[in-house]
């Protein structure tokens, strides 16, 4: 089975609790049962992590590239400014592996600095406003682009 990391960032820990109107009423253990699940049936080994630290994620690129993972990636706040996070999520596609970025809610409907992703640029394909469902989409997206 091929593996698949599932990386979220910074506040992604309080899924659940946190604008439960904008992200939902479902918490992360939720969301890693249901990603192993699509995993599952698409034939994909998912590990889905979440962290608050930039230097972390950064570094789960840098693994990914070594290893060669595709990335499924909800950046969270960090997708409107983390060049790092970009310059690292470039590592994993230079590989030629799949980095698909997922968001729970659609920021270019929300506040203006939600507007800009650095990371829609180097990724292979967003999803955005399509709630844990998008994270599905995303595993999807990898099975295809994996089986070529
Ligand atoms: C988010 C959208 C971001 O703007 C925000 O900072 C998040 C979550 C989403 O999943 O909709 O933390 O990435």
């Amino acid at each position: 089975m091929t593996k698949v990391v599932v990386v979220n960032g910074p506040n992604l820990g309080r899924l659940g609790v946190r604008q439960p109107d904008v992200y939902g009423k479902q918490d992360l253990d939720t969301l890693r049962r249901l990603c192993t699940e699509w995993g599952e049936a698409l034939g994909l080994e998912v590990e889905v992590r979440q962290s608050d630290d930039e230097a972390e994620m950064i570094r789960w690129m840098h693994q990914a590239a070594d290893e060669k993972t595709p990335i499924v990636m909800n950046p969270a706040a960090f997708t409107h400014y983390s060049y790092g996070l970009a310059d690292a999520a470039h590592m994993v596609i230079d590989e030629g592996l799949p980095l698909m970025e997922v968001h729970i809610s659609n920021p270019s409907a929300r506040d203006e600095f939600r507007k800009r992703s650095v990371i829609s640029p180097v990724a292979t394909g967003t999803i955005t406003g399509m709630g844990f469902y998008g994270y599905k989409l995303a595993l999807e997206a990898v099975a295809h682009l994996i089986a070529g």
